[in-house]
């Protein structure tokens, strides 16, 4: 194979062979191929696209380029996937809902990327949590607890693992094929056999309309349907963080009071919502009512949250946590955030919000970046919202003034408040 040839016809609009992509691919782990000539065919496929049978084939590269875990045929394992937003601690509370209602949760996680945040930094702030965990381990957790989050190690997916660094500093990120080899290939791989899907839409999402989160949606869709996986795709309003809180730490205590029954009501739709569709769809409930049902139980007596505290000692997390959340690391600083006028909140630039938690170290802005994890914000209020000129918009979380104070700013821009009357935004899209 000349890989000059293969980028050239796809540069061109033609389409490649399951085993040309297979032989590029592995090269380019084994290093015989290098970053340059990768990053050629990762800009081509960017342009030109790739048919639904190429990204099959892609994403079975991916797979095959590591270990694929399995589960006993008779195990209902199901998992769920977020597209990424602003303040979407979701997976934290959603994955004990579903383990205390007797469904495993596989969940192989993701770190913040660009301006949105990830569940495995916001776990790791809860002192000693580990998730690198081998893959012997993950599967123990599975077959004990019912629930394990851990990261993607170099045996699951390592092409995904290589490809996407490069995608991310080569501005071939946003391109349907690619997001969905690297999400179907990892979701597949970890071995859940239903997955929901959620995905993100709005100015806090990498999908800002409906139209182009559908042609992913039902791409994500079809790619692990051949792959023998059901999955669901829930659209899901983005356009305001969610909940009231943003932040590693901060969005964990979230997460733990919600499973104590403090629920900002957004958060409360969208977890409630998301557990019965996964109940649903591991075939464990006949509808979503009764799944449902299910939700509110565990919630409600407590078997969620005791879930949780097992995933965090398994995890060798300090499950003192659960009782005093204040372990977890605490911002010297907070900063008020006020509105600049009265009337409804119009809209909400979520994205430049999610800059300005990364500019106080709340996300990464080089690969290595070591996290604040007591940066944040308090956000309350969402489009709709009813707001007085100069009273308190949210506050910032910081160890550092100056920089606190430039968030504070860049926050405050991103709200457009409008002297008439706004409505309340849907938070379910789809279906
Ligand atoms: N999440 C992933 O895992 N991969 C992508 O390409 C985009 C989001």
């Amino acid at each position: 194979m000349n890989p000059v040839e293969l980028i050239i016809r796809k540069r061109d609009g033609g389409e490649l062979t399951s085993a040309e992509m297979k032989q590029f691919i592995n090269d380019y782990i084994n290093g015989d191929i290098d970053s340059s000539q990768m990053t050629a065919l990762l800009m081509a496929i960017y342009f030109k696209g790739m048919t639904k049978s190429e990204t099959r084939d892609l994403t079975e590269v991916y797979i095959d380029s590591g270990s694929r875990i399995t589960f006993p045929a008779d195990m209902p394992t199901v998992d769920k996937h977020s597209t990424g937003g602003v303040g979407d601690k979701i997976s934290l509370m959603l994955a004990p809902i579903v383990a205390a209602c007797g469904i495993p949760v596989p969940m192989i996680s993701g770190r913040g990327l660009g301006h949105t945040g990830g569940t495995l930094d916001k776990l790791e702030a809860i002192p000693g949590f580990r998730t690198d965990f081998s893959q012997q381990e993950f599967m123990q957790f599975v077959n004990t607890s019912g629930l394990a989050i851990i990261s993607q190690n170099e045996k699951l997916v390592p092409a995904d693992r290589l490809i996407y660094a490069l995608r991310d500093t080569t501005g071939t990120v946003e391109s349907l094929p690619l997001i969905t080899a690297s999400i179907m290939g990892k979701k597949i791989a970890e071995g859940a056999r239903n997955l929901v899907i959620d995905l993100k839409v709005g100015s806090g999402a990498f999908m800002t309309s409906l139209q182009r989160a559908r042609q992913l949606g039902e791409l994500l869709a079809s790619t692990g349907e051949g792959f023998g996986q059901k999955v669901k795709v829930v659209y899901t309003n983005m356009n305001s963080p969610l909940g009231y809180y943003c932040g590693n730490a901060l969005e964990t205590r979230e997460a733990i009071d919600y499973l104590k029954g403090e629920a900002a009501p957004d958060i409360d739709i969208l977890t409630r919502r998301l557990a019965a569709e996964m109940l649903l769809l591991s075939g464990a409930f006949p509808d979503l009512n009764s799944a449902s049902e299910k939700v509110d139980k565990v919630i409600k007596d407590g078997s969620a949250l005791h879930k949780f505290a097992e995933m965090i000692q398994q995890q060798k997390g300090d499950v003192r946590v659960i009782d005093d959340p204040a372990i977890m690391p605490n911002a010297p600083c907070d900063l008020p955030v006020t509105a600049s006028s009265s009337g409804w909140i119009k809209a909400i630039e979520s994205r430049q919000i999610g800059y300005a938690l990364v500019s106080i170290g709340a996300g990464r802005k080089t690969l290595n970046a070591k996290l604040d994890m007591a940066a944040g914000a308090w956000l309350p209020y969402k489009i709709g919202s009813k707001i007085t000129a100069g009273e308190l918009l949210g506050k910032v979380y910081c160890q550092n003034k100056t920089a606190g104070e430039a968030a504070v700013n860049r926050i405050k821009n991103a709200y457009e408040i409008s002297a008439e009357k706004i409505e309340d935004q849907k938070l379910i899209l789809l279906p």
